[in-house]
């Protein structure tokens, strides 16, 4: 396992491919994961064509899980847990876990500008609620736009509340300070992730109402340096 790498599950969707690429142009190691093997390593091709010189692989999920310290969850909140279990007995002592799911009313036929409720409190806490626990889970990026993640001469310009146990915590936020514009915001236990990923629903509805389809990003002001 390469200490510097990252690995994104479902890695061949928006959200994912977006970290791979910010990632990549920022000079980490990216694993892409799928649950089709074609198609990670179709998208670690298109990462490749976009950031010369990226370090980027394609994998199996189970497979690019054995492959970096920190693993990106980056599948539709139905298909969160069932991918948690597929991954499990791939998962390490130590390693970190990042929730970006959030539940949106989508998962059972209605509409992405509301939230369903979970059981455990919020997709995060779900994904702790199955995860071994010698393995951190933190909540992260689920306020941040794929569009303008894969807008790559572009800064993010948006704040990341990133929450979760402390240690791998503060290793989740260095990863932020990665992607030109992003800003990580220490958002305390993961509990705090049910407010977050709430946020998603809300600015998903402004950027309807706003008319700005690559995504609305948001700062809060005041803090100190
Ligand atoms: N899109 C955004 O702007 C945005 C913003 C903030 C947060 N997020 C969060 O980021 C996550 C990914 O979003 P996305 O828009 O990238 O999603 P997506 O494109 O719809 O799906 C991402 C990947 O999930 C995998 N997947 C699809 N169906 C699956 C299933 N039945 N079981 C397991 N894996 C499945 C697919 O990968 P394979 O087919 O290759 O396995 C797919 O490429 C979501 O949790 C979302 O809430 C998205």
């Amino acid at each position: 396992m390469n200490d510097e790498a990252i690995a994104i599950l479902g890695g061949t969707g928006d959200q994912g491919l977006g970290l791979a690429l910010r990632f990549a142009k920022a000079g980490r190691p990216v694993v892409i994961g799928s649950r089709k093997e074609a198609r990670a390593i179709a998208a670690a091709d298109e990462v490749r064509k976009a950031v010369e010189g990226a370090d980027v692989v394609g994998l199996e999920n189970a497979e690019a899980t054995a492959q970096a310290p920190v693993v990106i969850l980056s599948v539709p909140f139905e298909h969160t847990a069932s991918t948690v279990k597929g991954i499990r007995d791939a998962l390490a002592p130590g390693q970190i876990l990042v929730s970006m799911g959030v539940p949106l009313a989508t998962a059972i036929g209605d509409g992405p500008v509301r939230t369903v409720g979970v059981w455990q409190g919020s997709c995060a806490e779900l994904v702790a609620s199955l995860a071994p626990n010698d393995v951190a889970t933190v909540s992260a990026f689920q306020n941040v736009a794929a569009h303008r993640l894969q807008d790559l001469p572009h800064p993010v310009e948006c704040d990341v509340l990133v929450s979760g146990p402390k240690e791998p915590r503060q290793r989740v936020m260095a990863l932020c300070e990665l992607v030109p514009g992003l800003r990580a915001i220490d958002g305390g236990p993961l509990a705090n992730a049910r407010i977050v990923e709430e946020i998603t629903a809300l600015l998903i509805g402004l950027n309807a109402r706003y008319k700005v389809p690559e995504g609305l990003g948001w700062r809060l002001t005041g803090l100190p340096d």
